[in-house]
């Protein structure tokens, strides 16, 4: 078993020798690691329940093998260089060492505060280095730390700090992005009217904007961190401990707490990391996603620095203050491994090349992709353009719920293919089935994407509410990990990902519900219901088309729409507006009552030649109507 797989035959090797034997597979991997104590037992699963236990009996803690690990001989390394949103504020840049101490003396703050083992912590936070320090903190005195993406409104906040009943919040007076300046700590003041269990909110100082401080509630971060001392011993805890809850949207209204755990998270998240991207010593990554989605998790925080690598940490935007930006930092930072998004992609694509030609992009040697399938012409301006065809692509595929790349090319390895994740890391048994739930064995199949055994970071339970998770993952097909995907095995064997076979869309990469867009709807004033579904969109991947039925049909159209972008923006955040709101009369139901959202969808995409079956219609004439109101021109 190697740790670092170095060619094909090598990848074909280990891929067989962890589907003979994942135990041994895996337990090699894991010995590298610091634990407190080995593990008992490497695997104990079952997926009916579903109960997984990786490394049981094992104790450790993650920021140890993250940071002290380093100290000895990379305690200099640079394991952030930190560029700002305006480029003209100074960058910093912090070392293994200086992180460890960070980390340190953070974990004293939190213990100060009386964080307990176990407990959880919300983080609301832009992109700076200290949400890295808050997160790694928490995990460093034991704590499972649960992010909430700092674009989400007060409400999605509120609901989430409820949910995992979290003591404490961390944040920052504002944020900085583009050209706005965002007021942070509003947000989680207003959150917090509806969120009484938070004792204490830590605030670090960002933008120096006034903010409300509540006594005996609010302290500065600032002013706790200058009395913390530095020492700080890790606390162990147990292998299958929560690290944290990452909350994520699914076909019902309201997201879930993926709950990941410690010791099986940590294998995955640096064996991923090192084989997907393939780093070595000198190598500058960077990631331009945010921490409050999981590709913030597992491949800022987590992955990169197990792998004792550096990174950029970016707190800007890719159009601030020009579409250029993201080559800017490149070249400034002499970057090398590149991982973004395909939305991003085609936004800056779309800016035009005159935004690229002045870059010269000499340092890159490896681009990823993640989040939503990448269409072929996205790909290979990413390839002409930016890699200058001598960068491999690594599409990856992966989800909240898998912790780690589970598809993907490892670079420079696997030969890679337009729009395809191509083939599974070792470890990892995916299979295609049928709707019966019967695998599709073979070449040139297509059906729905599941997993058939587990890999050490796949997802032990949903916040709160086992049931849900198994309902959710573990209940279409019997003994199966299902991923909500459609997709597609190709002659070679290669993997392609279709995008989702449930009712969630992915705008912009951003995973969302149509359900929970459809609720946010509902509490608009002028509204009584409303069905939401994806349409392919240009530069997002998907877009939201929002079938809306007024309160009062004579409003103007124009006047609802204002209306329900401005509460979709107050209930879930600004990601979450329609782009297009159809007013309607009726919705296309059944006699039973469900809605026939395959003929929205059909109308959404511009394409009515062939509606299908819709006899069964309450009132078909609605399906005509709707038609002729639609806001976008149709076929057939
Ligand atoms: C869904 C998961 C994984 C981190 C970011 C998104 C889609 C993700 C790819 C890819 C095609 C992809 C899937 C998946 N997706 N990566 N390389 N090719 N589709 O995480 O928010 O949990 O969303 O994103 O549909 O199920 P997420």
């Amino acid at each position: 078993m190697v740790y670092k797989i170095n060619n094909l035959q090598e990848y074909q090797r280990e891929y067989a020798a962890s589907v003979e034997n994942p135990e041994a597979f895996w337990a090699k991997q894991a010995e590298r690691f610091q634990w407190k104590k080995k593990w008992d037992c490497v695997l104990d699963w079952n997926f009916s329940e579903p109960d997984v236990k990786w490394f049981f009996g094992g104790k450790l803690n993650i920021t140890e093998n993250c940071l002290d690990r380093h100290l000895l001989n990379k305690g200099d390394k640079i394991a952030f260089y930190w560029e700002p949103n305006d480029s003209a504020e100074a960058r910093r840049s912090i070392t293994y060492r200086e992180l460890h101490t960070e980390v340190c003396k953070f974990s004293n703050v939190l213990k100060s505060l009386g964080v307990k083992k176990g407990e959880r912590i919300c983080i609301y936070m832009p992109m700076i280095p200290e949400v890295v320090v808050a997160v790694l903190a928490c995990a460093r005195v034991g704590a499972i730390h649960s992010v909430v993406f700092a674009g989400f409104s007060a409400s999605s906040l509120s609901d989430r700090i409820n949910d995992a009943k979290a003591d404490l919040v961390i944040t920052s007076d504002g944020s900085f992005r583009g050209n706005k300046t965002i007021a942070i700590k509003d947000i989680v003041d207003e959150a917090l009217e509806n969120s009484p269990g938070v004792k204490n909110v830590v605030v670090y100082k960002r933008t120096s904007q006034p903010v409300t401080m509540k006594p005996g509630r609010d302290l500065w971060w600032n002013e706790l961190i200058e009395k913390a001392s530095p020492e700080h011993e890790a606390e162990p805890v147990e292998s299958e401990d929560p690290l944290f809850i990452l909350y994520t949207s699914g076909s019902t209204g309201k997201p879930k707490g993926v709950v990941h755990t410690t010791a099986g998270y940590m294998v995955f998240a640096e064996y991923s990391f090192t084989n997907v991207f393939q780093c070595n010593e000198d190598s500058i990554y960077w990631s331009t996603a945010d921490i409050g989605w999981i590709t913030g998790h597992s491949y800022i925080v987590y992955g990169p620095l197990l792998a004792g690598v550096t990174s950029v940490l970016f707190e800007g935007i890719p159009t601030y203050p020009n579409p250029g930006r993201f080559w800017d930092v490149v070249d400034k930072y002499r970057v090398t491994h590149f991982y973004t998004a395909p939305t991003a992609i085609r936004a800056l694509m779309a800016c035009g090349l005159e935004y690229v030609t002045p870059y010269k992009l000499d340092s890159l040697q490896v681009l990823g992709s993640v989040g939503e399938p990448i269409n072929e012409e996205a790909w290979h301006w990413y390839d002409d353009h930016v890699g200058k065809n001598k960068c491999p692509i690594v599409d990856t595929w992966w989800q909240t719920e898998t912790g780690g790349i589970l598809i993907s090319p490892l670079a420079g390895i696997t030969k890679t293919k337009p729009s395809y994740a191509t083939l599974p890391l070792p470890g990892v048994q995916p299979v295609i089935v049928d709707s019966e739930g019967n695998e599709l064995k073979g070449n040139n199949v297509e059906g729905n994407l599941c997993i058939k055994f587990p890999w050490p970071s796949i997802i032990r339970t949903t916040y709160g509410d086992h049931e849900r998770c198994r309902q959710t993952y573990f209940s279409t097909y019997k003994n199966l990990y299902f991923t909500g995907d459609g997709c597609r095995r190709d002659e070679d064997g290669y993997y392609r990902i279709l995008g989702r076979v449930d009712d969630v869309i992915n705008v912009s990469g951003h995973r969302m519900g149509t359900a929970e867009v459809e609720n946010a709807i509902n509490e608009d004033e002028t509204v009584i219901e409303s069905a939401v579904v994806g349409f392919p969109h240009d530069i997002k991947g998907q877009g939201i088309y929002a079938f809306v039925i007024c309160e009062d049909p004579e409003l103007d159209h124009e006047t609802v729409r204002q209306s329900v972008l401005a509460t979709v923006t107050r209930i879930i955040g600004p990601i979450a507006k329609p782009d297009k709101i159809q007013v309607v009369r009726g919705l296309p139901k059944t006699r039973s009552g469900k809605i026939m959202r395959r003929i929205l969808r059909k109308v959404a995409e511009g394409d009515v030649s062939n509606l299908g079956d819709i006899s069964t219609l309450l009132d078909p004439g609605v399906v005509e109507e709707i038609k002729k109101g639609a806001l976008v021109p149709l076929k057939g």
